[in-house]
């Protein structure tokens, strides 16, 4: 194995630290508290252990987390009704809804009704088109911490061949978005791509997001390009380790760690980063609202 091992791990204690020291100096020069609601629809298994790591997460910097927890068959009216009395709470600076719904709720409908400057995923059409014109946002946390580490590994990503695989809204979409920003030339593939192991051979830059297995394997990566690697896959066979399952990003680890410059390994790395964002993301939000200078470093 050649490539460096880029630890999202140990990024993302960083980053949490840096939000925690900033959460700490708006409280003692303005007496303010970002404020984080996280509202859960339903007892879905993973949303509740997401739900709960974020509520613990946020109050270990320093936040308020305000959990809200409804019943499965809560109608849509009640929801947006507690949209609405979060979006007027000055107190609460970010607010998310953990997806997916059940199925009797309209997502779209749920989402676009959070205050944009409020909403924390960047999933607002408003942010969605901001980021897309290149005007200040609030980004998706997923692209946002793969734009940090890549920032940190590269320096300047400016004139770099990325490819990105994969072309979800939560991430394909944004990912691109903001390192075409940051002066990439910007590729989105995904499954469908003709010749992708050619189209991913000629990338600098390889974000894996496309949701299959262990897709990309390293003879598509050109040397020395690096790879993120943003896919959680639950796959058989306890080759690596014990158990009947074990988790498995996009990219075949391995392989493309033998050709890469530097690897994002899974689990470890981009998974927590997101959570990290998600607080960089609502101190943002908190800057803002109180007309006070963003912290440097957290934000797109
Ligand atoms: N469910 C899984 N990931 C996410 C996320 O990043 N945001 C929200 N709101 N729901 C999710």
């Amino acid at each position: 194995m050649s490539a460096k091992i880029i630890d999202g791990k140990e990024f993302a204690a960083r980053v949490r630290a840096d939000v925690a020291k900033h959460v700490a100096k708006l409280k003692a020069d303005h007496d303010i508290t970002p404020g984080l609601a996280v509202v859960l629809v339903g007892e879905d298994p993973a949303s509740q252990v997401y739900v709960r790591s974020k509520g613990k997460t946020t109050s270990e910097v320093g936040m308020n987390s305000y959990e809200h927890r409804l019943d499965v068959d809560t109608a849509e009216k009640d929801l947006l009704a507690l949209i609405d009395k979060l979006n007027n709470d000055p107190a609460v600076h970010g607010i998310l809804v953990q997806l997916p719904l059940p199925d009797h709720l309209n997502s779209d409908l749920v989402i676009n009704s959070i205050d944009p400057a409020k909403d924390v995923d960047g999933f607002h059409i408003s942010n969605v088109g901001l980021l897309g014109t290149g005007q200040k946002s609030m980004v998706p946390c997923t692209p946002l911490g793969c734009l940090m580490m890549l920032r940190d590994h590269h320096g300047s990503l400016s004139g770099l061949n990325a490819v990105v695989v994969g072309r979800s809204n939560i991430v394909g979409k944004p990912m691109a978005s903001l390192l075409l920003k940051d002066s990439c030339t910007v590729t989105i593939a995904h499954s469908r791509t003709k010749d992708l192991p050619d189209v991913v051979r000629g990338a600098d830059i390889v974000v894996g997001a496309v949701g299959r297995a262990e897709m990309i394997p390293g003879d598509w990566i050109k040397p020395g390009a690096t790879v993120i690697d943003v896919g959680i896959n639950r796959i058989d066979a306890p080759k690596k380790g014990e158990g009947k399952t074990r988790l498995v990003g996009d990219c075949h680890f391995e392989s493309c760690a033998e050709i890469a410059g530097a690897i994002t390994p899974v689990p470890g790395g981009v998974g927590p980063m997101t959570i990290a964002c998600l607080l960089a993301n609502t101190l943002t939000a908190c800057c803002r609202a109180n007309g006070l200078e963003e912290p440097q470093g957290l934000t797109a």
